[in-house]
């Protein structure tokens, strides 16, 4: 799950997607394309809209994506579609692009849409964005 700070979105998808399928089978991730904030806890208003509906995100901590990840992962869902052009730049003449996928496409498929940041926003915009992941994530759980 990448976003660009790995303190709003990304570990929100993290969490939700882990709740909802079997940790020993599938392993679950998040990063930023940015690194400013690696080190640090999930934003409190998504540690906060996490707890709201029984997940806790709080053993998080932000890391930077990594070309690495490419090898790493099977799937690799962006929040947005600069996160996409961002985890692509790193990954040039690489064949695993096809890994990147918008997360929203998953409940839109083909519409492009973004899951937008709540960073500077409300805590009302963390609510609408964990409505959004958690039907994405059941979707993404139901494939695998
Ligand atoms: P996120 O939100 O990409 O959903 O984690 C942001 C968090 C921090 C910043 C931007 C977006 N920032 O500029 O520090």
């Amino acid at each position: 799950m990448v976003c660009l700070g790995n303190i709003c979105r990304s570990p929100l998808a993290e969490g939700i997607l882990k709740s909802k399928i079997d940790s020993s089978r599938i392993y679950v991730d998040s990063a930023g394309t940015g690194g400013w904030h690696a080190g640090e806890l999930p934003d409190p208003r998504s540690i906060a809209v996490a707890r709201k509906y029984d997940i806790d995100i709080t053993d998080q901590r932000a890391r930077k994506f990594d070309r690495s990840d490419f090898d790493l992962f099977d799937y690799i869902f962006v929040m947005d579609n600069s996160n996409k052009q961002d985890v692509l730049k790193l990954n040039n003449y690489n064949d695993a692009n096809h890994k990147v996928q918008l997360i929203l496409d998953e409940i839109f498929p083909g519409e492009n849409v973004d899951v937008p940041d709540p960073y500077y926003g409300g805590d009302d915009g963390f609510e609408q964005v964990f409505k959004m992941l958690e039907e994405a994530c059941e979707s993404i759980a139901r494939r695998l």
